[in-house]
């Protein structure tokens, strides 16, 4: 048979019903913990040699393994590691490529609190992380790596101003000196970009957004390719002999590279970081994810469509300063956009405002259908002013070269209505431009 497609995976990748008292909706397993049926039993499943079995669920759990067998499966992986959230896979992600002492290549123009791991938390464990500029200019990204440098770590798409990364180059630089490249798609979703097709090796996820859908669950994930050549010398933690996997049938100790093999990067996600840090995801989150995933290709090609139309009204605007929005016509990105996006950017938008601090706060207080959070890749239509609140952690110094002005307001595009929401976005900003109120900062 024929690798089945997208559309068919996202509703029955990873679960064959039988397996399952032929329940057609994945079942939610609620459970801390798995009786063992008998010693033999219990010896095999606690050393990892009994494929699809269960202990606790802090390692692994028949609900959640389905969502992350379906997430590889959408991404043609060899694994995936669903986790607590977002910062959570890229937190286990770094830290399992770059323990002890190993450094990083980022762009400045990270969402905030990644940028503020990079900078402030990661060095404290000895990670350090060289930030470059443009990480599409690839001879400095070249030029940056070092002997010690074990990753470049970009977004496929940057949150909030959408710049989209030449993943394909990237992926050469890396692999030219001996390094993976590791992407955050968090706001393509794998239904509009599959890095791995591209040479990405690892993929990281918030899948509180777009993936769930539904801004109903905080969760992440780590997907691995399984291309990367892990025993090149450079990343002793996976050719080092590890005691738990360590069994009856296989005596001595074992390396995760020598063990797993392709699978060597992921498991030790699994079993080093996520059985020791423990940020598990919940059954019932897992299942909240997986209903979500049902309905990506609809959900997102619409909200596609809607933010495509809501970016081309926003440019018409007087208002209305700067559009971002990558990939439309005239746009400096719109040969990346057309080789990476053929489905389109994504789901967000952003825009700088015409006037001051006082006309963003009127906006933000005059908007009805658009709810003011700080979320991505909801159902509802969201809208936030990033200075203020998601990347509050970007210095004040640091904020220009990355486009993040006081006026810049950032759109999730939902479901609703396309014309409600061009005339709610419409009506706000007309009210903000009624009273003329001028503050500092
Ligand atoms: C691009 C990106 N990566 C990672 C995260 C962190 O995800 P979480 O909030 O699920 O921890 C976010 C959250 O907004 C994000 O926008």
């Amino acid at each position: 048979m024929t690798k089945e497609k997208f559309d068919t995976l996202r509703i029955h990748g990873g679960y064959n019903p039988a397996d399952h008292n032929y329940a057609a909706s994945v079942p939610i397993y609620q459970n801390a913990a798995f009786a063992l049926g008998s010693a033999e039993r219990g010896e095999a499943v606690a050393a990892g040699t009994l494929p699809d079995s269960y202990s606790y669920s802090r390692v692994a759990n028949p609900t959640v393994d389905v969502f992350e067998k379906r997430i590889a499966e959408l991404h043609d992986a060899v694994g995936a590691v669903a986790v607590g959230s977002g910062m959570a896979a890229i937190s286990y992600t770094i830290l399992n490529v770059a323990e002890n002492n190993g450094r990083i290549i980022a762009p400045k123009n990270l969402y905030g609190a990644t940028l503020d791991e990079f900078q402030t938390l990661f060095p404290k464990f000895g990670i350090e992380c060289d930030f470059v500029d443009n990480i599409n200019d690839l001879d400095n990204v070249k030029a940056t790596i070092k002997p010690d440098t074990k990753a470049i770590y970009v977004e496929s798409v940057s949150n909030p101003t959408t710049e989209i990364s030449d993943i394909e180059g990237l992926a050469k630089v890396a692999h030219q000196a001996g390094i993976p490249l590791i992407v955050d798609n968090t706001f393509s979703t794998p239904y509009l970009f599959n890095p791995i097709k591209f040479g990405a090796d690892i993929v990281v996820y918030s899948s509180t957004k777009g993936i769930n859908g539904h801004g109903n669950v905080i969760a992440g994930l780590v997907v691995d390719g399984g291309h990367f050549n892990w025993a090149n010398g450079k990343f002793p933690q996976l050719d080092e002999n590890e005691f738990t996997i360590k069994s009856k049938e296989f005596p001595t100790d074992y390396s995760f590279n020598n063990f797993f093999g392709k699978k060597a990067f992921i498991e030790r996600i699994r079993l080093k970081y996520l059985r020791l840090f423990g940020a598990v995801l919940s059954p019932f989150d897992a299942y909240l994810e997986l209903i979500g995933l049902e309905t990506i290709s609809e959900r997102i090609s619409k909200e596609v469509a809607t933010a495509t139309k809501i970016a081309k009204f926003l440019k018409k605007n007087p208002h209305v300063k700067r559009v971002y929005y990558s990939g439309l016509p005239g746009d400096a990105q719109e040969d990346l956009a057309k080789k990476y996006y053929p489905k389109g950017i994504g789901t967000v938008v952003s825009f700088d405002l015409d006037g001051d601090l006082a006309n963003v706060r009127k906006l933000l207080n005059s908007v009805k259908v658009f709810l003011y959070l700080p979320n991505v890749g909801d159902s509802r239509s969201l809208i936030v002013n990033p200075v203020k609140v998601t990347h509050r952690e970007v210095a004040p110094d640091k904020r220009k070269a990355n486009h993040l002005t006081n006026q810049l307001i950032r759109l999730s595009i939902g479901l609703e209505d396309s014309d409600d929401l061009i005339s709610d976005l419409g009506q706000a900003i007309e009210s903000a431009f009624k009273l003329k109120i001028s503050v500092d900062n």
